[in-house]
């Protein structure tokens, strides 16, 4: 009975959501595709909490091309009061968060050592990041940390790499890193028992960035005075933060250098992508669509395990910011349905280079927000990273997928539970594509290993999990999950997520334009296998 009625909400579902294609491309053809999965062994290995978000400085007058959608977001002003926030935060637990930004290296800490007025950020278009130098009370960071303690978030601070340095009319940054008012600023933190995830040094300083530029020499003695200074300041704890440097954009040549001399003094290499375009560019829709264009990233995935491979460090790699669009996002583009095609395309192909998180620009704040500047209501994104956060295991499958280049497929062992979970990317708009699967190269399509049917009949339904978006329109604010709306309630709670069941012999089908993760608890593969999945 049960099963019947599942049955019917699925062809219900699935007609609903061919029609509205159909509707919007009058011909929704049929494509067919084989997806291959390599179970041996895993190709690379996530951290339980890979999905992390950001949190900025920028104060409401940052603006971009004429808008200015930072609203109240900065850590200076963020309402820690608000419900829907608090919730969004724990309905992860942990989400993982990095404090930083541009203005972070403009930012001085009100530590006993700092005699100085402690004011905000000030516009200024004569100053370097077109802002005055900004200052952090202490009791603001007291709030800050007692609002995270209970949202239970993890956190990376970015310190200011700029202090005592000169700046040169090139952009280029001399002088030794001055460590003082950090130091202050770290032993206040840990006097006080706040939990800091990891430490970070700098953000967008090697050279690509904005503003100022340190060479990798200088940097790597840097990070080696910053890491001296934590082991002292924490001696005697029995947990210990992580280092993470550099936070700027991927430069070959400098990250190579970079690594080379400062591998051993911190635990994560962290780069900033920016893949998409500019906030005023008018394509962004077209390039999140093709395929191409997001092949392109894979490169600079690739290229940064090799460097780290070649070294042979422990060191790993963290995207420590990623918002797809530069400078701010744009409004209806990167708070929409149409950016996850991006961002969940982007978290799988990271993954696959062992990226070990992946930290969004920005958990809220300019347009490229997981939740709404204003009222903190999730935007698509935010319930794509969530499902992600469930269901995607550490280990991560190699797959191919055999069939149209506009399905985009990836594979992690399933998060605490059996078998794997695909995420299925359609960016074909007038096509539904049919998957058939192997889970070998030897074996034929959908021949896997199904398990024993002595299993009760609940526990070997797949469990789908279908996002589309409001109408078929690409560019809503608003998300479909398994046809139906998602909201918070009245109370600011964030909706459950939950699944449809589906027999396990029937065609997988993601409609046009959608996203779909799909747990298979029947495909046994030895790379989940209990030993391995941990
Ligand atoms: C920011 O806060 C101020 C003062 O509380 C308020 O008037 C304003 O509407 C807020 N802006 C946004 C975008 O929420
Ligand atoms: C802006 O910054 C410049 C350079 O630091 C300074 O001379 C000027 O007084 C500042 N302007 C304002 C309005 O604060
Ligand atoms: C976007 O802005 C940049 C710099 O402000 C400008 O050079 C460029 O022409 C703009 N592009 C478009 C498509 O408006
Ligand atoms: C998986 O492992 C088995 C046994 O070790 C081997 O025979 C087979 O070729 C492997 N398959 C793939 C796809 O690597
Ligand atoms: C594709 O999947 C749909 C939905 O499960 C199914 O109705 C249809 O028969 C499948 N087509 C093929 C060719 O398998």
């Amino acid at each position: 009975m049960a099963s019947l009625f599942s049955c019917f909400l699925l062809l219900l579902l699935y007609c609903s959501q061919i029609s509205r294609a159909e509707e919007s491309s009058k011909t929704t053809i049929l494509e067919e595709g084989t997806l291959h999965i390599d179970g041996n062994s895993s190709i690379a290995k996530i951290d339980e909490d890979f999905i992390c978000a950001t949190l900025d400085w920028w104060p409401c007058n940052k603006c971009d091309y004429g808008t200015c959608s930072w609203g109240n977001a900065s850590l200076l002003n963020l309402d820690l009061s608000n419900k829907v926030l608090l919730n969004a935060i724990r309905a992860f637990s942990p989400l993982k968060i990095r404090l930083g930004g541009t203005l972070q290296d403009k930012l001085i800490y009100q530590t006993a050592h700092y005699e100085q007025p402690c004011t905000p950020f000030l516009l200024n278009n004569t100053e370097m990041f077109g802002f005055s130098q900004g200052c952090l009370p202490l009791s603001r960071w007291d709030e800050l940390n007692e609002f995270f303690k209970k949202t239970g978030a993890k956190l990376t601070f970015g310190l200011n790499a700029l202090n005592g340095r000169t700046i040169c009319p090139d952009g280029s940054a001399l002088g030794d890193w001055d460590s003082s008012n950090a130091a202050s600023f770290i032993r206040y933190t840990v006097s006080r028992g706040y939990t800091i995830h990891g430490w970070e040094l700098g953000n967008e300083l090697n050279g690509n960035g904005i503003g100022a530029t340190i060479s990798a020499d200088q940097y790597s003695c840097d990070v080696m005075a910053l890491q001296k200074l934590v082991q002292d300041i924490y001696k005697g704890k029995d947990v210990k933060p992580l280092i993470l440097a550099p936070g700027g954009i991927f430069d070959a040549v400098w990250f190579s250098k970079f690594i080379d001399k400062a591998s051993n003094s911190l635990q994560v290499v962290t780069h900033h992508i920016y893949s998409v375009g500019a906030g005023n560019d008018s394509k962004l829709v077209q390039k999140i669509l093709d395929p191409s264009h997001l092949d392109e990233e894979s490169k600079i995935f690739r290229n940064l395990q090799g460097i780290l491979r070649n070294y042979g460090t422990s060191a790993v790699a963290w995207v420590g910011e990623s918002g797809g669009v530069f400078n701010s996002g744009r409004h209806r583009v990167s708070n929409s349905f149409v950016s996850s095609f991006w961002y969940l395309d982007q978290l799988g192909m990271s993954a696959t280079f062992d990226t070990k998180t992946y930290c969004r620009q920005t958990l809220v704040g300019g347009n490229y927000g997981l939740l709404n500047t204003r009222t903190f209501h999730p935007n698509p994104d935010y319930y794509g990273a969530l499902l992600w956060h469930r269901l995607m295991g550490r280990n991560v499958l190699s797959t191919h997928f055999q069939g149209t280049k506009k399905l985009r497929a990836y594979a992690h062992c399933s998060k605490s539970s059996d078998g794997i979970t695909l995420l299925l990317i359609n960016m074909h708009g007038g096509a539904t594509v049919n998957v058939s699967l192997s889970a070998g190269r030897n074996k034929a399509p959908a021949l896997l290993q199904v398990m024993n049917d002595q299993n009760p009949r609940h526990e070997i339904e797949r469990e789908e999990y279908h996002l589309t978006a409001k109408n078929g329109e690409l560019q809503s604010q608003t998300l479909l999950l398994n046809g139906k709306e998602l909201n918070v309630d009245d109370f600011g709670r964030i909706p459950r997520l939950e699944p449809i069941r589906v027999n396990p012999s029937d065609p997988i089908a993601i409609a046009p334009f959608s996203i779909v993760f799909l747990h298979i608890p029947t495909i046994q593969v030895s790379a989940c296998s209990v030993f391995t999945r941990e």
